[in-house]
């Protein structure tokens, strides 16, 4: 979480550094601030509660003239959402500013040293700004300051340093292997950031500071070092992608312009992945053989919230198509349980970010193991991409939206690819079948165009359902997934409790809480549990309880007895969940829309998710 950023160069360092916090607003959004250096040396500082805008507001009118400087937007971890506790922080005489993203595990310890009153805020980071300005009073640099902090702190994290005694001059730190930092190169300028999707405007290459590195930089030229002080050559790296202007165009949201682009998303997802005249599936990017992937014995998927969702999806199609025994694992668990691991099991991870702490823990322990690693991530040269021994790009197209939607779609297409890649060198897959899902795939972007069509009737039920506060939300088979996320999703922009079950678990418990006032989704598309799926409804149906059911295109048999039938657009049974979760994904904004809600940004959420 937390947007950092560090500045030196030509350019207006403070709308530089405001407009690179702004594209890292979806990483926090409580407060923020900056920390500029005044050519004569002195630091000029200003903190707002709230988003990116509130901040500059405030520094409408005394952005002094600097040219480089630090800033920060805040997903609160230590202490409430406040104007003290807002980043930058500082020593007492305001020498030093430090913004800071992670969490220092000892800060309560580091206290300890210093007399109570000197601090002003509850952050386990303003500790460290009066550590580096005690290293400074006593003769070292920043950069030896730093160094010396950094080593009698714990934990994980990110920081970036200016100092009023040389103002032209940044350092940035990474401890540990969470918190990614870019060190970015550009014209007449030298910057770090959380990720590369900040000042991508300006920076022509980057590098990256790995785990206990250290970065000085000026405007002119970044010199790195490694944890016990020596220098270190980095490799610069051109920008992985295009600059991509952020805006909303026609829509009122990210969220639903993120939706709306599916249909095109998915296309670039497929490009010449699915061949329909080869009848072949082409995954160029896989860097693993024939002879390992005849040795794969497990394939165990890794993922947090929406992407751990879509690993349910994958783990159907890996067992379908590649015969492959799966297992899905919440990352922030797999861990901390000591998993059986060896180098023919195939870890695939699904993180859109690639920056997602616990999928990095995951990955890691998978890692330690010797197990062959695929990622599947939509933000080349993230750190999930990194680790893994091949790294399939969703090619969606940045997603700003707090709510992962068009990421979730291409990952479960993408993990439909990988099944039937695998599959076909394994010879699990008969090449009919293999054509014949190809086919079906390639029909995707037309069905969810169609899928986008029901969003007139599904903002008319949102608005005969806005207001109810609980809902539950029933799927089998390949509807269960979709079930869970389409809770996720309307809990996450509506607030409203929303629980996801397998059909099959109603009668075991959640049938207490069925009533007049608690709405079920059932997602019912005519599949080989159709007739099930319709008893759950016949049972919810006997107990008052409304029901609002997502059903095959032409399906006619639950008229009389759903409140709601949402039809859905023909497609093959089993890439329906591709297709069944735009609806829900449309029912939740529409629902959150009408409760006059912020939907890109919802409450205590971010969207890079970097502290466990
Ligand atoms: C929900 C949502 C989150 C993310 C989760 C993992 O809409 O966006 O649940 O899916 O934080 O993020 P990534 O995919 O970046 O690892």
């Amino acid at each position: 979480m937390c947007g950092i950023i560090g500045y030196c160069g030509k350019d207006d360092a403070g709308t530089t550094i405001l407009r690179g916090l702004k594209a890292l607003e979806y990483r926090g959004y409580d407060s923020s601030g900056i920390a500029l250096a005044n050519p004569n040396g002195s630091l000029s500082i200003t903190r707002s509660v709230g988003k990116i805008s509130a901040l500059i507001e405030k520094t409408k009118l005394n952005l002094i003239a600097s040219s480089s400087g630090i800033g920060h937007t805040r997903w609160a971890t230590h202490g409430a959402v406040n104007e003290a506790n807002t980043h930058p922080h500082t020593d007492q005489l305001g020498k030093v500013a430090v913004v800071h993203n992670g969490i220092i595990e000892n800060f309560e310890t580091l206290k300890k040293n210093f007399s109570p009153e000197i601090f002003s805020s509850e952050t386990d980071t303003e500790v460290i700004a009066h550590m580096i300005a005690l290293e400074m009073d006593s003769g070292q640099n920043l950069l030896q300051a730093v160094q010396n902090t950094l080593h009698k702190a714990t934990g994980s994290f990110s920081i970036v340093v200016v100092s009023e005694l040389n103002p032209h001059k940044i350092v940035a730190a990474r401890k540990g292997n969470a918190s990614g930092l870019v060190v970015g190169f550009a014209k007449d300028a030298i910057c770090v950031v959380s990720d590369i999707t900040a000042l991508t405007d300006i920076i022509e290459h980057i590098t990256f500071l790995d785990a206990n590195e250290y970065v000085e930089f000026s405007s002119k030229e970044a010199i790195f070092y490694s944890d016990t002080g020596e220098e270190i050559d980095k490799k610069e790296l051109q920008l992985p992608f295009e600059h991509s202007v952020q805006n909303l165009g026609q829509f009122k949201h990210y969220m639903l312009k993120e939706i709306n682009e599916q249909p095109e998303a998915i296309l670039d997802t497929i490009r010449g992945r699915y061949q329909s005249d080869t009848g072949s599936i082409y995954l160029q990017e896989l860097q693993i053989s024939s002879e390992q992937i005849c040795d794969i014995n497990r394939v165990v998927f890794v993922g947090m919230g929406t992407s751990s969702n879509a690993t349910l999806v994958g783990r159907h199609y890996m067992e379908r198509f590649a015969k492959i025994p799966s297992e899905v694992d919440n990352a922030s668990e797999f861990r901390y349980r000591q998993p059986i691991l060896d180098k023919n099991t195939l870890v695939i991870s699904v993180a859109q970010s690639g920056e997602t702490v616990d999928t990095l823990a995951a990955m890691d322990e998978a890692k330690r193991a010797g197990c062959m690693q695929i990622t599947i991530c939509n933000n080349p040269g993230t750190q999930t991409t990194r680790i893994a021994d091949s790294s399939i790009y969703m090619r969606c197209g940045q997603e700003i939206s707090v709510a992962s939607t068009k990421t979730m779609t291409a990952s479960m297409v993408l993990m439909h690819a990988l099944a039937l890649y695998l599959g076909k060198i394994r010879g699990t897959l008969s090449s009919e079948t293999e054509q014949q899902q190809i086919n079906a795939a390639l029909h995707l972007p037309v069905a969810l165009g169609q899928a986008l069509e029901l969003s007139n009737q599904i903002e008319e039920i949102a608005s005969r359902y806005h207001t109810f506060d609980d809902f539950l939300f029933l799927g089998r088979g390949l509807g269960f997934p979709i079930a869970i996320e389409g809770a996720l999703k309307l809990k996450e922009i509506s607030y409203i409790n929303a629980i996801g079950y397998a059909a099959g678990e109603m009668k075991h418990g959640p049938i207490a809480l069925i009533d007049s006032q608690m709405p079920t989704i059932a997602i019912a598309p005519r599949d080989t549990v159709f007739e099930k799926m319709v008893s759950n409804i016949q049972q919810i149906r006997a107990r008052q309880g409304k029901v609002i059911a997502l059903v095959s295109h032409g399906e006619k048999s639950l008229n009389n007895l759903a409140d709601e039938i949402i039809e859905l657009p023909e497609v093959d049974p089993l890439l329906s969940p591709i297709v069944t979760v735009v609806p829900l994904q449309l029912l939740a904004y529409h629902i959150a829309q009408k409760r006059g809600l912020d939907i890109d940004q919802p409450r205590n959420l971010a969207k890079t998710v970097t502290v466990e």
